[in-house]
């Protein structure tokens, strides 16, 4: 038995056991529990109550509802939702996690092309445009790719990160209208920004982790994508050092990047709206920022690369944020990348 909530894993050996946990699913009087069950011992149910997957109701609350479980926080996730973004990342969960390659043994990889399906091909070669010259959208989208290594002699500097940001991330426009849910429905504000998320969420917020940033002190920085500003916030030197080299680990780069941009979702933002797929709606709308971070820093010469894993319990201790409230939910490095005049011995 386990909870995105415990950092605690009970093995249950014993079926009895398995079924009286199972009874406590809704809400039961303890004294009548025990003496029905006869079992578990109080031990056992205060030891999972320390552990937050036992919860005991507030006086009067007796439905046994979300709203009553103890954390409000909590009321706005899914079930399948939560266990997926604490499994699907680190911080609070003891599984290995990355490229194992745990099926190597049982089956060869997937060929990197799909096999064509049976029946006759439109080709489409001929059927092209026959473009004179690529547009410059296509030519940025050919000269992006991602960059690992950044140049220690020449960091970024402040008013590239303030394009970067400007291009990638503004809030655009900000209005308010019904919510769809019917006339009895709240107003909902919105601010969009140049990329397109699900439902005009704009969950996400950008959190930047500074090593070394030309006119920009070292440290950590919420981005206020209304105002255009950085704000520092306060975080444990150790728990910076700790972001920026899990990141230079996870991109196997030969440096801690310059700017390791932390992606976070404001998770009750989609969920208040969509359910079971509000974390799904959430990594989507990554994507989609990653990719624009990615063809706004190609634009300006600089260089980045999005990262697959993030440690969310550490972000907590940096910002003081609950886990469920808001968290990471992907990161990209970015940097000026080593061009082979600046170092000739890595063309990479
Ligand atoms: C969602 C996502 C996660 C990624 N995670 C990592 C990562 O953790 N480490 C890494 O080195 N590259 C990561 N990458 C970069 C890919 O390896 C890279 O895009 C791919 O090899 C294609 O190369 P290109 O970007 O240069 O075209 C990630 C890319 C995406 C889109």
């Amino acid at each position: 038995m386990e909870s995105p909530r415990a950092g605690a894993l009970f093995r249950i050996a014993d079926p009895k056991i398995a079924a009286a946990l199972a009874a406590l699913s809704t809400p039961q009087k303890i004294s009548r529990y025990r003496k029905e069950r006869g079992f578990p011992g109080l031990e056992l149910l205060g030891l999972l109550m320390d552990c937050q997957i036992l919860f005991k109701l507030r006086e009067g609350d007796t439905d046994g509802l979300r709203p009553s479980e103890g954390d409000p926080n909590l009321v706005l996730w899914d079930f399948h939702d939560l266990l997926f973004h604490t499994h699907s990342t680190e911080g609070r969960q003891a599984n290995p996690l990355g490229g194992l390659y745990s099926y190597s043994d049982l089956m060869a990889p997937l060929p990197a092309v799909r096999s064509p399906w049976p029946g006759q091909a439109i080709d489409l070669n001929s059927a092209s445009a026959a473009a004179t010259a690529p547009s410059p959208f296509a030519t940025l989208l050919d000269a992006r790719h991602s960059i690992r290594d950044f140049d220690d002699g020449h960091p970024i500097a402040l008013g590239e990160v303030a394009t970067l940001l400007q291009t990638a991330a503004r809030v655009r426009a900000k209005w308010t209208a019904p919510s769809d849910m019917g006339e009895d429905g709240p107003e909902v504000s919105y601010a969009a920004r140049p990329y397109p998320s699900g439902g005009a969420a704009y969950e996400l917020e950008l959190y930047l982790a500074v090593n070394t940033c030309e006119g920009l002190a070292r440290g950590f920085y919420h981005y206020d994508a209304d105002r255009h500003a950085l704000t520092p916030i306060e975080a444990r030197p150790q728990d910076l050092d700790g972001q920026l080299s899990d990141a230079e680990f996870a991109i196997g780069a030969s440096g801690v990047p310059q700017i390791l941009i932390v992606i976070a979702a404001r998770f009750g933002r989609v969920s208040w709206k969509y359910s079971s797929v509000a974390y799904s709606l959430i990594l989507k709308d990554v994507g989609v920022l990653m990719q624009t971070l990615y063809l706004a820093a190609t634009d300006i010469g600089l260089g980045g690369c999005a990262i697959g894993t993030n440690n969310i319990d550490r972000f907590a201790r940096m910002t003081g944020l609950e886990f469920s409230v808001e968290g990471p939910v992907g990161q990209f490095a970015l940097g000026r990348g080593i061009t082979p005049s600046s170092d000739d011995s890595d063309l990479g």
